[in-house]
């Protein structure tokens, strides 16, 4: 089984952004959700993003006038985000989100973990230890921003099996099994060329983080939460230190 890095980088990366469909929705989409939810800057203007992928959230926070640290594992990724952002105020990290503290400055307004980036991290000692680091780099008054899968209702039988997109020369499906604490996913990709159909499949890990135990570990750590909602299985998290 490939590690998170290993699948992004040999298998999911090249394929991320069409998964979305147009760059550009996908960006004005997350602008509109950060304006809905008034995550505007303020004095500092220093927002980081934890798993930046190639930029949906970082592109719209720098568009809104934020300065972004973005911090991702994936080269291809971070080649992305700076391709699509040569004029913004973008920072591309590449380092395991964890260690985001020994790179930011002080007096952080926001820090985010969207797009299920937070089920990536293999246990659930890293992610309270996230939260703790979150919590100390925070200016007072600060956002904390989650939105992850909520993989805890467990799939059965065939509805394992996830259509997750097509073209005519691209098929992508996806393939479920659950272990007590995490759900491996099976990437299926299969890609057409003048040989025929090719198919790879990667698989890694994710982590079943349920809703009320994040609650937990953010008010146990001072956090107030703003916002808790799980919308058609996407949970959301806005806290504030
Ligand atoms: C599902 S994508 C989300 C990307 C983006 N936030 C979005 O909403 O489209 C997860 C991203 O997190 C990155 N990632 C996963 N674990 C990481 C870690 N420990 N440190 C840094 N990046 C990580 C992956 O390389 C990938 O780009």
């Amino acid at each position: 089984m490939a590690n998170v890095a290993e699948h992004y980088e040999k298998h999911l990366a090249r394929y991320y952004s069409w998964l979305f469909g147009g760059f550009n929705d996908t960006v004005e989409a997350n602008r509109h959700f950060f304006i809905v939810k008034k995550l505007i800057p303020g004095k500092t203007r220093i927002a980081i993003d934890l798993g930046s992928g190639p930029g949906f959230q970082s592109i719209a926070l720098a568009q809104l006038g934020f300065s972004v640290l973005a911090f991702d594992l994936s080269q291809t990724m971070l080649d992305e985000l700076k391709s699509n952002s040569e004029r913004l105020q973008i920072t591309p990290i590449k380092d395991d989100l964890l260690n985001f503290a020994s790179h930011s400055p002080e007096s952080i307004e926001l820090c985010i973990c969207m797009g299920d980036t937070l089920t990536h991290l293999d246990s659930f000692e890293k992610v309270t230890s996230l939260f703790a680091d979150v919590y100390q780099a925070l200016g007072t008054g600060g956002k904390f921003v989650l939105v992850f899968r909520d993989l805890v209702p467990e799939l059965k039988g065939v509805d394992r099996f996830i259509p997750v997109k097509n073209d005519p020369d691209t098929l992508f499906t996806c393939f479920l099994e659950y272990e007590a604490e995490h759900v491996k996913v099976n990437d299926m990709i299969y890609t057409k060329s003048q040989d025929g159909w090719k198919l790879d499949v990667s698989c890694y890990r994710k982590l079943r983080i349920p809703l009320e135990w994040v609650r937990r570990e953010l008010l146990d750590l001072g956090f107030t939460i703003c916002l808790c909602e799980n919308n058609k299985g996407m949970i959301t998290f806005i806290a504030s230190k």
